[in-house]
């Protein structure tokens, strides 16, 4: 037997059903934002992570699955959505038209990670980016759209704001904090060590908790960034206060991915273990140019919706539709114009197979169909069919030509 590969899986029956759910919901809310939906390959040139994501970022330096297609291509399975959506946002040279442009996704990627509780290798995402808009107002509207995300599948949360400052205040708090862990290398770990080299901000959200003993009393990136940057942080906390969204500042905040600037978040869980962000996202104002683009303003976020998946409870599944049996060969033929004909409106199950009334109900009831159509010796013998209303308990017998032609039932 051949099983899927290590942290891959089937989603099928409820947790297809739960895929179904989220997808459903956060379209819906994305387009009332103003969002678009866009399809970009799974498959893309490696470089684009590169230069996206970064290549001191786990993502990049260890998880990539990354192979040389059959014409000799260095190629990547996608591991994040964000820097296709951009690709593409240049590759249509939106970037030289005026205006704001909001895409929305979601679909699988591919991180090559440990597999554990809510860490999967292969993974599905709901994205959003938006392009265009410089003013905090849209980093605000995209807080506010996933929280109704999140009311409207019933999932509770907590949201952690930070902001990563710019080209103009970055650098000189850089040169702080490199100075500050120049003074406690040898107590950091190896991946600290290694990214006070490559990016050495990253070294404040390492997990490893002498680490982060030895950052509280690192310099803060809150306090070192310029009045631009302060002011919009600011003002996101007076619109969040405002619109009564609870959040909480980590000044420790840095997110996984290279591209961000300003402002970063997450959404956190409590009740999913430790792998716990259902949600993540930030302000990548320099990304379209890093990516041949003129430089464009940009603000996205991407929910994780298999960690959404063990929060999210579905709704009672309702009666639906017509489930269609016989007793006898005969009848089940005469049901098939009458289901192909419902078709068009209503879900219908019909039972090839001639079996008891009884036998049928019990089916009828085991697929949730709100009605049963039901042909026995009688009905074949009068050309009629006997419908029972599962939920009301009504029932009647009538002609079958009079029920395909009743434009009300079909
Ligand atoms: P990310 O934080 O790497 O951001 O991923 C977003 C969400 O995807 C996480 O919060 C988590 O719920 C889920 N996720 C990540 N890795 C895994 C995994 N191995 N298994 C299961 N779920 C996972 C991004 O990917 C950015 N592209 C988000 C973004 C969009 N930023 C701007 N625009």
């Amino acid at each position: 037997m051949i099983n899927p590969l290590r942290g891959m899986k089937d989603l099928i029956f409820d947790e297809s059903r739960k895929y179904q759910h989220i997808i459903y919901a956060a379209s819906n809310i994305a387009k009332n934002y103003g969002y678009e939906y866009i399809e970009t390959p799974i498959l893309e040139e490696t470089a684009l992570f590169k230069r996206s994501v970064g290549e001191s970022s786990d993502i990049v330096g260890k998880e990539m699955y990354q192979f040389r297609d059959k014409g000799d291509n260095d190629v990547c399975m996608r591991p994040e959505g964000t820097a296709g959506v951009v690709r593409a946002f240049v590759s249509s040279k939106l970037d030289r038209q005026d205006g704001t442009y909001r895409f929305c996704y979601y679909g699988p990627m591919f991180r090559y990670e440990r597999p554990q509780k809510g860490r999967l290798r292969s993974f599905h995402q709901f994205g959003c980016e938006s392009f265009g808009e410089s003013s905090v107002y849209e980093d605000f509207v995209m807080m506010s759209m996933i929280k109704d995300i999140f009311n409207a599948l019933n999932i509770g949360y907590t949201l952690k704001i930070n902001s990563l400052g710019c080209k103009d205040c970055m650098p000189a708090y850089r040169e702080k904090l490199v100075a500050f862990l120049d003074g406690t290398k040898n107590e950091l770990c190896i991946d600290c060590n290694r990214r006070i080299d490559t990016n050495p901000i990253r070294v404040l959200d390492c997990k490893v908790e002498k680490c982060q003993s030895m950052f509280n009393d690192s310099p803060k990136l809150l306090d070192n960034l310029c009045d631009v940057c302060d002011s919009d942080f600011e003002k996101l906390k007076s619109l969040l206060d405002n619109a009564n969204i609870d959040y909480e500042i980590d000044t420790n905040l840095v997110r996984g991915l290279d591209y961000y600037n300003k402002t970063a978040f997450e959404f956190i869980s409590s009740e999913i273990g430790s792998q716990s962000a259902i949600a993540g996202g930030g302000r990548y104002d320099r990304l379209v140019e890093f990516l041949d683009g003129k430089p464009t303003p940009a603000v996205g976020f991407a929910l994780g919706i298999e960690r959404i998946m063990d929060l999210v409870i579905l709704p009672e599944p309702k009666r639906e539709g017509y489930y269609l049996g016989s007793m006898n060969e005969d009848g089940v033929e005469k049901l098939l114009d009458t289901s192909l004909k419902l078709r068009k409106k209503y879900k219908v199950t019909l039972e090839y197979k001639a079996k008891s009334l009884k036998s049928h109900l019990k089916s009828a009831d085991k697929v949730g169909a709100k009605s049963i159509i039901f042909i026995g010796n009688d009905e074949l013998a009068n050309n009629t069919i006997w419908i029972k209303d599962l939920e009301t308990k009504e029932e009647k017998t009538i002609k079958i030509e009079d029920f395909n032609s009743l434009k009300e039932t079909v």
